[in-house]
C-alpha cells in the first residue's frame, strides 16, 4: 500500500484568487500523519511549483482564459501522476482547481487506458471551445479528455482518450445548457441531486458503477470536486451551489470506491481557503482531508 500525494498549487483554470493555497492547508491539517495511520506508506515531494505566464504571454484563445498556463501544468501533472502509477503509488491529487483533472486523468488513462472516472461534482465541467460562456478552463477538461468541440492546437498533448462508457457523474446540480446538450448527445451516465434524493446514495453508487464498470474489474480514477458537498459542509470553494451532497452521502461514495479495491487514482480539487471565514475554510479542509481517508480506506467501525 503505497500512495503519492501530489500537490498542485494551481489557480489559473478560474479567477478566484486562493484556490492555490488548497493543498497547503490539506497537508498543514496533517493528511500524511493520516493516511499513514490508515497504513498506507505515503510519499511527499513536496509542493509542486508552476512556473507562471505573464498575462502579455499567455493572451485568450477564443475566450479560453490562461490556456497555456492551464495546458504547461496539466500536461506536466499528467507525467507526475503517470510516474506515480507506474511506480506502483496511488497517486492523491490536491488541488487546486479542477482544470488539473486534465492532467491527472491523462496520467492515469496513459497507464491503464481502460481505467473509469468517477466525477464527484456539482458541474459536469464538460464545456467546450463552443459552449462555454464563462472561458474559465476548470469548466472545461472532461470536454478535452473526451476530444469534444474543436481542437486547440494548444492542447494537442492531451490524447482524447476517454470514452463516453467510461464516465459516470454523481451530484450535479448546476449544468449549462450547452453541457446538458453534450450529455445527451453523447450518452453520459450522470447522477444529478435529484437522483440522490430519489434513489438514496448507496442505490445512485450501486447503479454508477454497474453503469462504468459492470463486472467490477477496470481501474478507477475518483475526481472529487469538494463543491459537489452542500455548502454548509464544504463553504470554502469558489464556485458554490445549494442543495448538494451530505456529509455523510460525500463519505459513502468514497468508502464504497475503496471497497471495490480498484481504485488507482484520487483527485480532490477546489478547496479554496481564502474564501469565508477562518471556522468555514477550517471545516472545508478537514471535510477534504476526511473525505480523502474514506477513499483510501477509513472505515467507521
Ligand atoms: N459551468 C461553469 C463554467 O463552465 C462552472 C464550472 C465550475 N467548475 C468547477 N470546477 N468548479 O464556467
Ligand atoms: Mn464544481
Ligand atoms: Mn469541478
Ligand atoms: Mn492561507
Amino acid at each position: 500500500k503505497k500512495c503519492a500525494i501530489v500537490a498542485c498549487p494551481f489557480s489559473g483554470g478560474q479567477p478566484k484568487a486562493g484556490v492555490d493555497e488548497g493543498p497547503m492547508h490539506l497537508l498543514e491539517a496533517g493528511l500524511v500523519s493520516q493516511l499513514e495511520g490508515l497504513g498506507w506508506k505515503v510519499s511527499f515531494d513536496g509542493h509542486h511549483q508552476f512556473e507562471g505566464i505573464s498575462a502579455a504571454d499567455d493572451p485568450p484563445i477564443g475566450i479560453l482564459k490562461n490556456p497555456r498556463f492551464v495546458s504547461r501544468v496539466s500536461e506536466f501533472v499528467a507525467n507526475v501522476v503517470g510516474k506515480h502509477i507506474a511506480n506502483g503509488e496511488l497517486p492523491v491529487t490536491l488541488g487546486g482547481d479542477h482544470s488539473l483533472a486534465m492532467g491527472t486523468i491523462s496520467g492515469t488513462l496513459s497507464k491503464y487506458p481502460e481505467a473509469c472516472v468517477i466525477w464527484i461534482d456539482a458541474h459536469t465541467d464538460i464545456n467546450t471551445v463552443e459552449s462555454t460562456e464563462s472561458g474559465n478552463i476548470h469548466g472545461m477538461p472532461v470536454s478535452f479528455l473526451m476530444g469534444l468541440g474543436s481542437k486547440v492546437e494548444e492542447f494537442s498533448w492531451v490524447k482524447s482518450i476517454l470514452k463516453p462508457e467510461n464516465l459516470v457523474y454523481i451530484g450535479l446540480r448546476d449544468v449549462d445548457s450547452g453541457e446538458k446538450k453534450i450529455l445527451r448527445d453523447n450518452n453520459i451516465k450522470a447522477f444529478s441531486m435529484h437522483e440522490v434524493d430519489k434513489y438514496g446514495i448507496g442505490k445512485v453508487v450501486e447503479m454508477a458503477l454497474d453503469h462504468v464498470n459492470p463486472d467490477r474489474n477496470k481501474p478507477i480514477h475518483l475526481s472529487f470536486d469538494v463543491d459537489a458537498l452542500d455548502p454548509s459542509v464544504a463553504p470554502s470553494t469558489g464556485t458554490p451551489v445549494r442543495g448538494g451532497l451530505t456529509f455523510r452521502e460525500g463519505h459513502y461514495i468514497c468508502e464504497a470506491i475503496y471497497e471495490t479495491g480498484l481504485l488507482v487514482a484520487m483527485d480532490l480539487m477546489e478547496v479554496n481557503p481564502s474564501l469565508a471565514d477562518a471556522v468555514s475554510v477550517a471545516q472545508t479542509v478537514a471535510v477534504g482531508c476526511s473525505l480523502l481517508r474514506s477513499a483510501l480506506g477509513e472505515t467507521l467501525l
